[in-house]
């Protein structure tokens, strides 16, 4: 199936920020979406929202660090919709912070959701992808791992492990999967609200609102890797604020 109208996609991180928006986005093109996070209240009144306006939503709380969990919500897809065309993982934390501080709770969350979120999303759709010979994975990463700014270390290197594993997917995939690897810059988001060290709490927002993106510059970022026809393989795609350094 070519385009996104009508295609079943699941959505990680769909509560707030980019995911958010890129759930908005899509159903707007016709795609029928199962959204996940945690905060189920902010899952149903997104529903509700698309439903609303013609499309087509389910909400399925989700914490991508119980991997049984992910598998529920790709099983969700399959009973609902009776496929599954598109996984994305976009689900994500930052509580960053310089390594001197030496908060291993927040490295290890980060890892957990970050990285090993990731890993079961892909073990949760891959089967399901081989098995319709089709499917398309698109992982959201970040302009982090690109330029390695002091306090991103952590954050960074999860980010990085889910471009290789991308890039490990897509030499395994073969000719019917495609791999999608989004990286944002700074985008306008609840993102800053994870931070839990005071001193860079105190100096990212600032940064972050003098140039942040909306969140539907990315979304439209990855309409655009899911439109294209299926021979079309968008591997890698790096949105950031022009002003960004
Ligand atoms: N904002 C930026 O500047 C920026 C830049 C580059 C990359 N990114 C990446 O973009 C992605 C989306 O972030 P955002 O900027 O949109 O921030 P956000 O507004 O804070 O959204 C993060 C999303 O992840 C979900 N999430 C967090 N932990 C989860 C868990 N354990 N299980 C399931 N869902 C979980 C949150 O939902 P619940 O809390 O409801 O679970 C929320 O929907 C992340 O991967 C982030 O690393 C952001």
């Amino acid at each position: 199936m070519d385009g996104i109208n009508g295609k079943v996609v699941a959505l990680t991180g769909a509560s707030s920020g980019i995911g958010r928006a890129v759930a908005l986005d899509l159903a707007a093109q016709g795609a029928a979406l199962v959204l996940a996070a945690r905060r189920r209240e902010r899952l149903e009144a997104l529903v509700a929202e698309i439903t609303a306006a013609g499309g087509r939503a389910i909400a399925i709380e989700t914490d991508v660090r119980d991997r049984a969990a992910v598998g529920a919500l790709v099983e969700a897809a399959i009973a609902t919709y009776g496929r599954l065309d598109v996984m994305i993982a976009n689900a994500g934390v930052g509580p960053i912070s310089r390594l001197d501080k030496l908060r291993e709770d927040d490295w290890e969350a980060m890892v957990d959701v970050n990285f090993k979120g990731v890993l079961h999303c892909v073990g949760a759709a891959l089967p399901v992808f081989r098995s319709q010979g089709d499917g398309h994975f698109i992982a959201t990463v970040s302009t982090a791992g690109l330029k390695v700014l002091p306090t991103m270390a952590v954050y960074a290197a999860t980010k990085n492990a889910v471009r290789t594993l991308m890039e490990g997917l897509r030499q395994e995939a073969g000719p019917d999967l495609r791999v999608t690897e989004v990286s944002p810059g700074y985008v306008g988001t609840e993102f800053g609200d994870g931070i839990t060290d005071p001193e860079v709490l105190s100096a990212v927002p600032e940064a972050m609102k003098s140039m942040a993106l909306p969140p539907e510059s990315v979304a439209r970022a990855i309409r655009f890797a899911i439109a294209q026809p299926r021979e079309v393989d968008i591997g890698s795609i790096v949105v950031r604020p022009t002003a960004q350094g």
